[in-house]
């Protein structure tokens, strides 16, 4: 099964209007204070450091760029061809492999999986926005990837994030600049719900290693100057012979 082209198509005409320079895209924040903190959470319970790693759903590859300053092989993935083309004007020098895929789409993640052998997975703010039917077969394509030895380190917005979101759609004047494109895509964040992820891994063939809570920074302001930030749960999973 793979993504439906509605759902595609609001991606892609996302990334096609998304504005080039690093932190104008809402998500968009510094590295350093975001996968760098995840990854202090994430590295502890690596079995095998040394596995390439794979980021799903890599967007414009801010993340990914600083993922592969600390590990010899990353590879970011994405279902938007204009996603990626940002990705690979923002990394010259190639420190990371980008390619076009659909991880709800069984076919592809077991080719990339038959390519890299078990890999370490990130996954930041895919599965909160994507179609519910969506949800299981992108975290099958987790379990895919990680395979017997690799881990997953998923970061999704809670449900909490939700009523937020809507406060800020439905603000006098309208959304805030970055969050209005998002918006009119029709991309549907914080649809999640908290207790329905742990499911869906289990369901995968996965365990919950480590989980916890986390404000999510964005790179927009209220209307009163204060700094965005959304609730976020972040787990660690894996299948535990690894
Ligand atoms: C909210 S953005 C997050 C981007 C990036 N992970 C980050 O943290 O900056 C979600 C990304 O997931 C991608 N995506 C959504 N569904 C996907 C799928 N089925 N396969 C691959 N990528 C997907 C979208 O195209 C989008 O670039």
């Amino acid at each position: 099964m793979s993504v439906t082209s509605r759902y595609r198509q609001a991606w892609e005409g996302f990334w096609a209007e998304a504005p080039e320079e690093q932190g104008a895209v809402f998500w968009d924040t510094e590295p350093a204070a975001t996968a760098g903190v995840h990854l202090a959470l994430f590295e502890p319970h690596l079995a095998h450091p040394g596995l390439p790693v794979v980021d799903l759903g890599c967007g414009n590859g801010t993340q990914t760029r600083f993922l592969a300053d600390r590990y010899r092989r990353v590879v970011g993935v994405d279902l938007s061809a204009a996603a990626l083309d940002h990705a690979r004007r923002a990394d010259p020098a190639g420190r990371a492999t980008y390619r076009l895929l659909d991880a709800a789409e069984p076919a592809q993640v077991r080719a990339l999986h038959a390519e890299l052998g078990d890999a370490n997975v990130y996954m930041r703010g895919v599965l909160h926005q994507c179609e519910p039917e969506d949800r299981q077969p992108l975290v099958d394509a987790l379990a895919t990837l990680v395979g017997e030895r690799g881990r997953a380190f998923l970061v999704e917005l809670s449900e909490a994030a939700r009523p937020l979101l809507l406060a800020l759609a439905g603000s006098t004047g309208g959304p805030p600049a970055k969050l209005a494109p998002v918006l009119r895509h029709g991309i549907a964040p914080g649809e999640v719900a908290d207790d329905a992820v742990p499911g869906h891994l289990r369901t995968a063939g996965l365990t919950v290693l480590a989980s916890g809570e986390l404000p999510l920074a964005t790179t927009e302001y209220s209307a009163d100057g204060a700094l965005i930030e959304l609730p976020s749960k972040w787990l660690v999973a894996g299948r535990t012979t690894g």
